[in-house]
């Protein structure tokens, strides 16, 4: 796929670094980089050179300072009804591999619902989120009405998105907005050894474990525990969990085929 917007590089381990590259606009995204997050989301789950995703912003100064201020003069309400931008999100959201954002400065409007629908959020010193829409007269169209109310609670999401409260590193961490808070410069490098961390678990494990987590934000308790039920039961018949234990009781390293 052709990227403009966006850089791709993949390590000998299959972590895939997606990072926004438009500095000089601090990341902000337009129609075309919201496709490009789009298609790369959409095609990640089909790629066996891509096992994890990091995203991050290109520079020291933003993650993602939100949608392109200048295309919302574009905007009309038939072109938002058919935006990129939720499908984008919720792209990442269902993605079956492990997807973390690195978050290296400023994660504003649609940087900060990017950041919102990865599965980890790791931050810089220099980090801020914010949902600054309503000033603008419009408001967070990429899901972060929705899911920051579930990941920080509807009081502390209601601070941001009505009463235009920042959220700096320390408190993002603080408040599980973030798992952990490193230097700049070993923001990367933080990110890939989690990622590592993920890559650990069987595959199958990993994504029914996701989806059931993804599910708990809106299913009621007798229906989670029950889909929690099945999905055990499926891993019991993988090969899978008879590497997992057979490697456990021989002291080895498992080598999960995803089967
Ligand atoms: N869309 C378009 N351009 C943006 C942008 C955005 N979301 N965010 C920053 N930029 C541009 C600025 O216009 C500026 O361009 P210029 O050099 O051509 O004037 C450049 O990026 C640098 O930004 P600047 O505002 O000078 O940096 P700063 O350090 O003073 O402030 C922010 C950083 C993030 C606080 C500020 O840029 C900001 O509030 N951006 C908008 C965030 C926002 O409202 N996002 C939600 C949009 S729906």
């Amino acid at each position: 796929m052709e990227l403009n917007n966006f850089l791709l590089s993949i390590d000998e381990d299959g972590i895939a670094v997606f990072t926004a590259n438009r500095p000089e606009k601090l990341n902000a995204m337009d129609a075309t980089a919201w496709h490009e997050l789009l298609t790369f989301f959409t095609q990640v789950n089909e790629r066996p050179d891509v096992h994890a995703v990091i995203i991050t912003g290109a520079g020291e100064k933003a993650f993602i300072a939100g949608a392109d201020i200048s295309a919302l003069r574009e905007k009309t309400p038939a072109n938002t009804l058919s935006s990129p931008a939720p499908l984008a999100t919720r792209a990442i959201e269902l993605c079956c591999k492990p997807v973390i954002a690195a978050v290296n400065g400023y994660a504003f409007g649609g940087g900060c619902e990017i950041a919102a629908a990865c599965d980890l959020r790791i931050v810089s010193e220099n980090a801020v989120f914010g949902l600054p829409e309503v000033t603008l007269g419009i408001l967070p169209g990429a899901g972060g009405t929705q899911r920051l109310a579930k990941l920080i609670g509807v009081g502390r999401a209601k601070e941001m998105i009505l009463a235009g409260k920042n959220i700096k590193a320390q408190e993002a961490v603080s408040i599980g907005l973030a798992s952990q808070c490193v230097p700049l410069d070993t923001l990367l490098s933080a990110a890939k050894q989690t990622a590592k961390r993920m890559l650990a678990a069987g595959p199958i494990s990993f994504q029914l474990c996701k989806k059931l987590l993804d599910a708990s934000m809106s299913a009621d308790l007798e229906s989670g525990l029950w889909m929690e039920c099945l999905s055990l039961a499926v891993t019991c018949g993988t090969q899978d969990k008879h590497e997992g234990v057979q490697a456990f009781l021989e002291k080895r390293l498992a080598s999960f085929q995803g089967k």
